[in-house]
């Protein structure tokens, strides 16, 4: 093993509207609260990382963490059309200071899932205009942080806004149509673009790339065909837009197994995690190989985890994974970092706050936080950036 680079970026990740509570001005919300929706509970306080959001980091510094990977909440920032709150974007400044103060690098995300009510409202990620919205948002804020940020992640998993809001209908608007999971994809693409362009000019050498989720893909009883016809709207065509990008956000968390009639669920007997997938770690060397050999662009994996009960699976499913990480950089690939999903136990979307990713639990009755083995474990790795030899 040649061993990670110097300034690896050792990490944990949240999204804003899992962990800070109150985010009631977006889509998501008013998701939460529709009868109709799948949603089992709503996201109320979170974990109120909103009002703790110091303490939280200070415990994953102390831990060993050198990077955080945080969102924005575009419904704070900018909770009506063209009206940005400088108050709001002071919060989130005050965040990268605190990481900065404590030796995290922070890393930006502008949209996590969720979509301001008055721009979704408008027709959300099915109308073109939104691409635009989504660039005069990132420049604003962008510019207003580019003292204290460096690396920003435009869209985050911009395949799984497209595939849930407009083909499964799991997230909002809950439609179920292949042709606007088409037309999504399109608009997000473009909204990435717009955004890298603003980001550019508004923080000159600021990184920036989009993340993607991607399985590794398993074709069963002569399913390549399939396999590559459901890959291209979910994995290739965002993969195709992000050459010039300086990383492609990798985030893994299990396999898709596809016979040439569709997507199969878990090997029979197969362990299978809180999220009701397949106990996986290795599938993320095969993506890391996936994203890299694809994109040409340094990978950084800006999410990888299990939700686990028991925290000696999660270990397990950490050194795993790292083994694959290991091989991959041996191989001679260009990986940034390796984050963690998630910092904190917190709103799994439509699944409410059973699964917990979290390396630190939370009692949402107290907000108490409790440090779990696997922080501890993942946090030596990072201060030690590595596991010795
Ligand atoms: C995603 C999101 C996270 C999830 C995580 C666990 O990948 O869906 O980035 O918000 O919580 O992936 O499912």
């Amino acid at each position: 093993m040649s061993g990670y680079p110097n300034g690896f970026l050792w990490g944990t990740a949240t999204a804003a509207h899992q962990v800070e509570g109150g985010n009631w001005n977006n889509d998501w919300w008013a998701w939460e609260h529709n009868p109709m929706s799948p949603c089992v509970e709503p996201s109320g306080d979170a974990v109120d990382h909103y009002h703790r959001y110091r303490d939280d980091l200070k415990m994953l510094a102390d831990l060993g963490f050198n990077a955080y990977r945080f969102s924005l909440e575009w419904s704070r920032v900018e909770p009506e059309d063209g009206e940005f709150s400088h108050a709001q974007l002071d919060h989130y400044r005050r965040m990268a200071e605190t990481c900065r103060s404590l030796g995290i690098t922070p890393i930006v995300t502008l949209h996590h899932f969720t979509t301001p009510r008055w721009l979704a409202s408008r027709g959300g990620w099915s109308q073109m205009e939104t691409a635009e919205r989504f660039g005069s948002f990132a420049h604003w804020s962008i510019r207003g942080l580019a003292d204290v940020v460096d690396m920003v992640c435009t869209i985050n998993e911009p395949n799984i806004v497209a595939t849930h809001g407009y083909l499964t209908g799991l997230f909002p608007p809950g439609v179920r149509d292949p042709d606007a999971r088409e037309g999504a994809n399109q608009v997000l693409i473009d909204a990435h673009h717009r955004a890298v362009e603003a980001i550019r000019a508004a923080a000159p050498g600021c990184l920036v790339g989009m993340t993607l989720a991607m399985s590794e893909w398993t074709a069963v009883d002569g399913g390549e065909a399939m396999v590559e016809q459901l890959r291209r709207p979910m994995e290739d065509v965002f993969l195709e837009a992000v050459a010039g990008d300086d990383f492609i956000g990798v985030q893994t968390y299990s396999r898709n197994r596809v016979s040439p009639a569709g997507y199969l669920g878990p090997e029979d007997g197969a362990e299978l995690t809180l999220m009701g997938y397949e106990f996986r770690p290795r599938s993320l060397e095969a993506t890391i190989e996936r994203a890299a050999s694809v994109t040409g662009v340094p990978v950084y994996v800006t999410e990888n985890g299990v939700a686990a009960t028991d925290d000696r699976r999660r270990e397990a499913f950490i050194e795993q994974a790292l083994d694959g990480v290991e091989r991959c950089i041996d191989n001679g690939i260009d990986i940034l970092g390796y984050t963690y999903w998630s910092a904190l136990d917190n709103f799994e979307w439509v699944l409410g706050y059973g699964p917990t990713f979290g390396l630190i639990g939370v009692d949402r009755s107290t907000q108490r936080r409790s440090v779990k083995p696997s922080a501890r474990m993942l946090g030596h790795i990072a201060r030690s950036n590595g596991r010795g030899s």
